[in-house]
């Protein structure tokens, strides 16, 4: 969480800083605040906003303020950990002298005793936040003679927790310094231009010929050039990233919002995933795996560990190993599994799923289940990122950036990657016969055209929520595939609606919850056919005979279930297994409209960070 930008040797730093920032706003929006140095009156110049979704502009209204030839630059946009969303705890903080100036994304987990041995020694701290603590080190360092790349490294290495940070210092004013441990951090440069940015989307405006740094490496950028180095000062080579998208994918491209947009990019999302993957006779290739088929076959046992949306596509993908490949399967939240001492062994593949490959609970999962001595594949969205280049394999998503906080093309991604992943396994393991892995490919390929007819139905969708946005409660109930799918149509209400949505096993309402049914509850059940179907309706009379109203995804033209039940959102047809994926849209566009009904932001929900890079 919280997005960082930086920029040095350009005229306009100003607006490069301002317009990476929008881009970052996903990662954070509680305030704003950028710095640029003006090398002619040896200062720094800041600017510091704390008006959620207004922060931005409020920055644009002082750009008559600012330096007329401005040195280097950082920006960022923040979600608050330490200290509510207030201008003083705004980034960028400064030091005693208002001579250093920094950003960072993560938790200094030492910072009170810095902060007090700082307070000991005279700093005046002027906000509530961690951060600040680093521009008061610094201070220090250079004080002591240090430059700003030299003072940066010594203060990181008296630090503990998760970073990236970015700083500047007037009297260097064509310098940014860069460095990072675990959050995710790139640098760049053009011949004339130096960038810093959290993510690639920021970057890419200014220059495609962009580095990924290692932890506790520290990269000094000046216009035109990068220097990296580790915290001992030794100079090493940094990572190239390569990027196969342009900055337009991370455009709105005439939607009224991000999310709406990345709905309707679905079918694309999952097309790009299955290209070159599978074919209708049924044939895997996977490239990236890089665990040749005799390491598949020698796996026992296999782990889905993720946070949110992506843990919720670790529950199908469980199901459709154990099914397809035979092989024992389980999903589990990553924040859980890191310290609960799981029993891991070299028979164990540990897939790590996350959109981002930066959440923070799944990346030290990662990193705790390779000390236990398990292999490890990461199943993301973002070529590079921390997880893809920490695992020993990696499965790519290519659903481009995906903006919206709530996932959704990425959620779809994942499932048709995993669904993917568990019949190349079931293909290498001889588990099932031929045709039948060509029933299953089949169905696969067809859900790109499965989810546009879904889409065409939008309209539909959006005339069954407007009838419950006033609805304060809802019951979200599934079966076996249809349970994660119930899970992630609550989730998506919950996060976007604020409305309290409870996902549970269609089963498990009467062992508990179904105490709180009475009139005017709603129930949204995924009610698709199935060799469930009958005791999914047995546990919708159930809900109905307590007054309840239920809604159902049920299948185009299956009328008896839509007597059943007091409103339907229809979807094609597909095998169980891949029912998930097209399942799971009415619901995007269910929680999409009670939210806009409801006058929310419904790419930037409240308290809500699309990263997490804090526990
Ligand atoms: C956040 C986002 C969710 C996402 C989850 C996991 O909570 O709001 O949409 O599912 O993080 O993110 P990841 O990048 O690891 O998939």
């Amino acid at each position: 969480m919280c997005g960082i930008i930086g920029v040095t040797g350009t005229p306009d730093a100003c607006e490069v800083l301002l317009a990476g920032l929008e881009l970052l706003e996903y990662r954070g929006y509680d305030s704003a605040g950028i710095v640029v140095a003006d090398p002619e009156a040896g200062t720094l110049w800041r600017a510091r906003a704390a008006e959620r979704a207004g922060s931005i502009q409020r920055l644009r209204d002082r750009l008559d303020e600012v330096p007329a030839t401005p040195g280097a630059g950082v920006g960022h946009t923040r979600w608050a950990t330490h200290g509510p969303p207030t201008d003083a705890n705004a980034h960028p903080h400064i030091d005693c002298t208002g001579r250093v100036a920094i950003v960072h994304n993560g938790i200094i987990e030492n910072y009170r005793d810095l902060a007090a041995r700082l307070d000991a020694t005279g700093h005046k701290r002027t906000s509530a936040t961690d951060t600040e603590v680093l521009a008061h080190l610094i201070e220090d360092e250079v004080e002591a003679g240090a430059s700003l790349g030299e003072a940066v490294r010594r203060c990181l290495r008296a630090v503990r927790g998760d970073f990236a940070i970015a700083a500047v210092h007037a009297a260097e004013p064509d310098l940014l310094v860069a460095a990072r441990r675990t959050s995710p951090l790139i640098v760049g440069k053009t011949e004339t231009v130096g960038v810093v940015a959290s993510d690639v989307a920021a970057a890419l405006a200014t220059t495609r010929e962009l580095y990924a740094l290692d932890d506790d490496q520290v990269a000094e950028v000046r216009p035109g050039a990068i220097v990296v180095y580790d915290l001992d000062g030794v100079r090493v080579e940094p990572t190239r990233i390569e990027v196969a998208w342009g900055v337009r994918r991370a455009m709105k491209g005439g939607y009224p919002d991000f999310m709406s947009k990345e709905i309707h990019e679905q079918p694309q999302a999952v097309r790009d995933t299955l290209l070159g993957r599978i074919g209708s006779d049924g044939s895997t290739e996977i490239e990236e795996l890089a665990l040749s088929d005799e390491e598949l076959r020698a796996v026992r046992r296999l782990v889905f560990v993720a946070c949110g949306s992506s843990y919720h596509a670790g529950l199908v993908a469980r199901q459709a190993i154990e099914r397809w490949a035979g092989v024992a399967a389980e999903a589990e939240v990553a924040s859980e599994f890191r310290y609960r001492q799981p029993v891991l062994d070299d028979g164990t593949l540990v897939v790590v799923i996350s959109q981002s490959g930066e959440t923070v609970d799944t990346l030290h999962a990662m990193r705790e289940a390779r000390r236990r001595g398990a292999r490890v594949v990461a199943l993301t969205n973002v070529v590079d990122s921390v997880m893809s280049r920490e695992a020993d394999g990696v499965l790519y998503t290519r659903a481009g950036p995906e903006i919206g906080v709530a996932s959704t093309k990425c959620h779809l991604a994942q499932l048709a990657m995993l669904e993917t992943f568990a019949l190349h396994l079931a293909r290498v393991r001889g588990a099932l016969a031929g045709d039948e892995l060509a029933g299953i490919a089949g169905a696969l390929l067809s859900l790109p055209d499965a989810l546009q007819a879904t889409l065409a139905r939008a309209d539909e969708f959006a005339a069954v929520a407007e009838r419950f946005a006033e609805v304060e409660d809802f019951y979200f109930l599934g079966r076996r595939t249809g349970f994660p799918v119930a899970l992630e149509g609550a989730l998506k209400l919950k996060e976007l609606a604020y409305v309290r949505a409870e996902a549970y096993p269609a089963g498990e309402m009467k062992h508990g919850p179904i105490s709180l049914i009475e009139p005017g509850a709603v129930v949204v059940v995924i009610a698709t056919r199935s060799s469930l179907w009958e005791k999914v309706m047995g546990n919708v009379e159930e809900m109905r005979a307590r007054g309840a109203s239920v809604v159902a995804v049920a299948d185009e033209g299956d009328d008896e279930t839509a007597g059943l039940v007091d409103a339907v959102l229809e979807v094609p047809s597909v095998i169980e297994l891949c029912s998930p994926v097209v399942n799971v849209v009415p619901l995007q566009s269910f929680a999409y409209t009670v939210a806009r009904a409801r006058g929310n932001d419904v790419d930037r929900p409240r308290n809500l960070a699309k990263v997490v890079t804090v526990e």
